[in-house]
């Protein structure tokens, strides 16, 4: 299934949730403006916001091959884009040598051709598949390499070519479909982000994560789910280490279903912290009374609310 472009943010907003994504308006409008204008589009956000899911989405929904560069601490040019496959190359000429064809430059030649060059996600990204469509491309958690790897891909990302001194350079046709994501753990450098289109994205409001709830977990009972997302969003108000995430949220409840709960009651939600919770100061602050406080505001608020 090759689909083209969206055509207005309302479409974009349609994509998404028909590859069951639930976003807001300003979201859809990054991404409908990233795609129009050809510009790679910089998505900032605490973990588990839903970043890496609209990668996913996009490629699905546009049928476009999805290239992913996870990112990590370390990673380099050989990792990120290409390296000549020794080990193949070595066969090769022991080969040559064998059977007496030890032709220096034509074994040079040959061991330096595309047969022995290992593509990595920024070499394929510069190839379209069968369709021809450029594909899409997911430079995810940038914050968690280095500067220099950073100006190396502010390059890649300017030309959308490499060059390789034993072949030549390669250009895209078409310049592929980039989201970059990143943790923040680490600003990224400004060159970077004024090439692209930036978007924060925030933690969803109820209403959102509700909707998230009914399209990732259906089976959820409803007043369930309710409370599930208010206490969460009572949680995040909370000064919490690193506040639950909408895949914690996710987990959450898929793990009280597990428990053929449908109602959340204090003993519970103690528990089951360590879903939602990954650091002990956080599970040790607010397990018992605060969990209970809270726990208590959710059913006020919900029954005040119905
Ligand atoms: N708006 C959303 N709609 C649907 N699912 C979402 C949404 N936001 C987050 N999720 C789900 O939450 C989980 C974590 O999302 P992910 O993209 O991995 O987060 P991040 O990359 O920001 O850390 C995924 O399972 C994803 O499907
Ligand atoms: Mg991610």
């Amino acid at each position: 299934m090759t689909d083209t472009l969206p055509s207005s943010v309302d479409a974009a907003l349609e994509m998404l949730r028909n590859g069951n994504y639930v976003a807001d308006r300003s979201l859809s409008t990054a991404l409908y403006l990233a795609l129009k204008l050809g510009r790679p589009l910089f998505l900032e956000g605490e973990a588990g916001v839903g970043k890496t899911e609209i990668g996913k989405v996009l490629s699905e929904s546009l049928g476009r091959r999805l290239i992913r560069l996870q990112c990590y601490e370390g990673l380099d040019v050989a990792s990120a884009v290409y390296e000549w496959n020794y080990s193949m190359q070595m066969i090769d000429i022991r080969i040559a040598e064998a059977s007496g064809q030890g032709d220096r430059e034509r074994i040079e030649e040959d061991i330096f051709s595309e047969k022995f060059l290992i593509k990595r996600p920024l070499l394929q990204a510069l190839e379209e598949d069968e369709t021809g469509e450029p594909p899409v491309l997911l430079i995810d958690e940038l914050d968690r390499t280095d500067e220099p790897f950073e100006a190396f891909l502010l390059e890649v990302l300017s030309d959308f070519q490499v060059t390789i001194p034993e072949i030549g350079t390669v250009k895209a046709k078409k310049p592929p479909i980039v989201i970059i994501t990143s943790n923040r753990t680490r600003e990224i450098h400004d060159a970077i982000k004024r090439r692209c289109f930036y978007f924060w994205v925030d933690y969803p409001d109820a209403k959102r994560e509700l909707e998230i709830l009914k399209v990732k977990v259906p089976d959820a009972p409803e007043k369930l789910t309710q409370q599930v997302v208010e206490f969460v969003q009572h949680l995040r108000n909370r000064d919490l280490f690193k506040q639950p995430g909408v895949a914690e949220t996710i987990d959450w409840t898929n793990a009280l279903i597990q428990l053929d709960k449908i109602d959340l009651d204090p003993e519970t939600v103690n528990s089951s912290l360590g879903v939602l919770l990954k650091y002990q100061d956080d599970i040790e602050r607010v397990q018992g009374s605060e969990a209970a406080q809270i726990l208590d505001e959710v059913k006020a608020g919900i029954s005040a609310g119905s």
